[in-house]
């Protein structure tokens, strides 16, 4: 097997683990009615981000990848992180907001989403 690509096939399971640990994570909050980011929840987004831009290179070589998508799942991806400071800020503040929790875990079905059923040009 190409090693490259064996490298590419091993960053979409790490990918994969970082949904797990996203959506695992805040389903986990979900249930327990605590509307709140925890580290897992935080550690899956900065995995999904870090593998999505190393996936976003395109090798091996021949390889076609589809920018304006991987463009709108990066600025989706940033979405969730400015959920993650908002769910953050207004706790602190004793304001805490149920929408922005739940905007987290919409935006992270949506990329998924967006994964899958997005076949450009
Ligand atoms: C919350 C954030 C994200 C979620 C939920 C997500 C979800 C997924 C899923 C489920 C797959 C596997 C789908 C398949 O192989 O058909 C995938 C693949 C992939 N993701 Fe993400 N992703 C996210 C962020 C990103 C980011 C920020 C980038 C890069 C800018 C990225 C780039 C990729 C690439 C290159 C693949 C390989 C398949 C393809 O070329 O479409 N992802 N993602």
């Amino acid at each position: 097997m190409d090693p490259l690509l064996l490298l590419r096939e091993s960053l979409v399971l790490v990918h994969l683990v970082g949904f797990a640990l996203l959506l695992g994570g805040w389903t986990a909050q979900a249930v327990r009615r605590v509307h709140l980011t925890t580290t897992l929840i935080r550690t899956g987004l900065g995995i999904m981000i870090g593998s999505g831009l190393l996936l976003a290179i395109p090798f091996p070589a021949g390889i076609h990848l589809d920018y304006l998508k991987l463009g709108v799942k990066l600025a989706v991806a940033l979405g969730i992180g400015a959920m993650f400071g908002v769910v953050i800020t207004r706790e602190k503040a004793g304001r805490p907001t149920d929408a922005g929790f739940w905007a987290i875990g919409v935006l992270a079905v949506l990329n998924a989403g967006i994964a899958i059923f997005w076949h450009g040009a």
